[in-house]
């Protein structure tokens, strides 16, 4: 089995390529990913020498590019994670995740049409289904409901991704997830921004009132999913991959200072974010049902050793906030 992997230096799609290397031996991994400020090869340290793994720096968004790639490494399937992935830098700079987002999934679509693969898996996110009341929780058929440019490119391109199963019956499966979290994630996204804004002793911004609640998944338990659809999931299928447990922001944040021993007062609360979604909730029973998949990491578990991983890998931390990070950081949290 010869597996691309797009985005496969970033945080899910690296915790995914070890993961599969780990526990698939005779399986190959082609890692296709453009390096953006969210992609780092030293994710990836671990298996960068095993002669079933391979690193091809490329753009997905590039047509021709895609055609060649797909032409020369014939894979037989692809496992899709690249993407701009944080919401408050598509509301700051729309531009990078419509290209990404909605161009480049139409470019892999492509070339797998034209070259033939036999799974193409297109990793997407509950955020489609927008913000939900209480008690509602989002089935795959939920009407889909985005927000902000990053979930509308995510919702466009999830249809587009169907559309090729409907029209050209290319073998495409999407999987729908709540909110990662866990080592290698990159300190723009809530937890690993408060554990590491809390070791350092800065402010911990809350947008709002903090009481907006997020489904929270480990990304191992994500990346399980993952293989657990590429085996037994059917093409043409949409599948939920719901967390752990679902808590509000201010919750979050209080467990990242028990678990880090600093105090309440570094807690700031921020203007909101605009269009900010209230709750997310889905059901992941289709995919139990289907595959006998099952989150093994509760968050009891799993923050604990985030925060652990984050304290034991200060050197990470510091090279990945230098760079753009400290304009980003400014840009989005000076004037709120
Ligand atoms: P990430 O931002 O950590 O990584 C994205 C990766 O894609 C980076 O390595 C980046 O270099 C690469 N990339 C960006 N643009 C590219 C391009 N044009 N061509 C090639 N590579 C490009 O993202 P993540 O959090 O690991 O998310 C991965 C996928 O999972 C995304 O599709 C996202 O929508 C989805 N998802 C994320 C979450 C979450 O909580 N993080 C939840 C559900 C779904
Ligand atoms: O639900 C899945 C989605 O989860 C993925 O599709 C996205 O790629 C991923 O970024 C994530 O989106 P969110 O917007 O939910 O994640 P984020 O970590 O940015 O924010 C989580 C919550 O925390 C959200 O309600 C906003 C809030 N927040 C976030 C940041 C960065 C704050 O209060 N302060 C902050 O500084």
């Amino acid at each position: 089995m010869k597996l691309l992997v797009t985005g496969g230096a970033g945080f899910i799609g690296s915790a995914f390529v070890r993961l599969v290397l780990k526990e698939h031996p005779r399986f190959k991994v082609v890692n296709l990913d453009k390096l953006t400020y969210a992609g780092n090869l030293e994710n990836l340290a671990a298996v960068a020498d095993s002669p079933n793994y391979h690193f091809i720096r490329g753009d997905i968004a590039g047509g021709e590019e895609m055609q060649r790639l797909f032409a020369q490494e014939k894979p037989d399937a692809v496992v899709h994670f690249a993407a701009e992935s944080h919401v408050d830098r598509s509301i700051l700079s729309p531009d990078p995740v419509i290209r990404t987002n909605f161009q480049g999934t139409f470019s892999l679509l492509e070339a797998a049409r034209r070259n033939g693969v036999g799974r193409f898996l297109h990793v997407s996110t509950d955020e489609v289904y927008g913000s939900l009341e209480e008690p509602h929780e989002a089935g795959e058929d939920y009407p889909l409901n985005p927000s902000s440019p990053y979930s509308a490119s995510k919702a466009g391109s999830d249809l587009l991704a169907l559309s090729y199963h409907t029209t050209y019956k290319l073998p495409v499966t999407v999987t729908r997830a709540s909110n990662n979290y866990g080592p290698y994630q990159f300190p723009e996204k809530l937890i690993p921004l408060m554990i590491s804004n809390a070791l350092e002793d800065k402010p911990l911004p809350i947008y709002g009132d903090g009481l907006q609640v997020r489904d929270w998944l480990f990304v191992e338990d994500h990346c399980r999913a993952l293989l657990a659809v590429l085996d037994k999931g059917r093409n043409g299928q949409i599948y939920n991959i719901g967390g752990s447990l679902a808590l509000p922001n201010r919750e979050v944040v209080r467990r990242i200072l028990e678990a880090t021993g600093k105090p309440a007062s570094l807690i700031t609360t921020v203007t909101d974010r605009p269009g900010h979604d209230r709750r997310y909730a889905l059901s992941s029973g289709k995919l139990q049902r289907e595959t006998g998949w099952g989150p093994l990491v509760s968050f009891e578990q799993g923050l604990p050793l985030t925060v652990r991983w984050y304290q034991d890998n200060a050197d990470w931390v510091r090279r990945v906030k230098s760079g753009e990070y400290q304009q980003y950081y400014e840009r989005n949290y000076a004037n709120r």
